[in-house]
């Protein structure tokens, strides 16, 4: 049993519920890619987006859980607080068990909307090693990022944004970043929009793909670096 992350006695760090075979080279690599974000409107432009790349994700071979919109409506992040609600640790136990994950924001003000970055904020509680295979926030592990807004400008600023803060967490954001103009661009007719689309899907891919060559580094050094 592993030390409590600081401040937070309730925060799930114990590796017992974690794929005891991880790090196997036997191991049958199927990642775990948890999709965040979205906006709690109606029709919200940036949960399809969400969508999508989730989709992009389970056609690459991943298990893809989504926490979207009103799944993220937690209190306000409170470094002092000794408890946390359900829905917190809930969302702390499924970053910490992710094997990648896909964050989507809607630009609001020019930035990432409030929901998403309070919802971000929480993973200081997974500062410090949460298991043996996850060291500090989102350390090791590829973070696609995406932005969505209603121009082009607010949507370009939020992705630089949003890969600002997973670099600050120890996330990896992947190489491509998707940007979403939501007056120009349908996401709820994807058949006509097949770009757009697409661009999506290689968010979800690359998260994969980071999560396999991870997996690949992790049974390499399980096996003395032999394989
Ligand atoms: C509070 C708020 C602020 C917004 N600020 C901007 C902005 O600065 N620039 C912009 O292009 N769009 C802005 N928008 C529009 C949203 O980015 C756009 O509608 C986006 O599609 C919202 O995502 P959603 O459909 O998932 O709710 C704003 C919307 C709201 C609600």
């Amino acid at each position: 049993m592993r030390e409590a992350a600081p401040g937070n006695s309730q925060v799930p760090t114990a590796d017992d519920d974690r794929d005891p075979s991880y790090g196997d080279p036997g191991r049958v690599a199927r990642p775990s890619v948890l999709a965040l974000g979205g906006s709690t409107r109606a029709q919200s432009t940036s949960e399809a987006a969400l969508r999508i790349a989730a989709e992009g994700a389970t056609q690459a071979g991943a298990d893809v859980q989504v926490l979207a919109g009103r799944d993220l409506m937690l209190p306000i992040y409170d470094p002092d607080a000794t408890d946390r609600s359900p829905e917190a640790l809930r969302l702390l136990a499924l970053v910490r068990d992710a094997d990648g994950l896909i964050v989507v924001s809607p630009g609001y003000h020019g930035g990432l909307s409030g929901l998403l970055k309070n919802a971000l904020d929480y993973l200081e509680d997974l500062r410090g090693a949460t298991s043996p295979d996850r060291g500090s926030y989102l350390d090791g592990r590829a973070v696609g990022c995406i932005a969505v807004a209603h121009g082009w400008q607010a949507a370009v600023g939020t992705l630089h944004q949003l890969r600002q803060v997973v670099h600050a967490l120890r996330g990896w954001p992947t190489p491509f970043g998707a940007v979403v103009n939501s007056s120009e661009v349908r996401l709820d007719e994807p058949a006509a929009v097949p770009a757009s689309v697409e661009q999506l899907h290689l968010v979800g891919r690359q998260v994969v793909e980071f999560a396999h060559m991870r997996m690949s580094y992790a049974a390499s050094q399980a096996t003395g670096g032999s394989s």
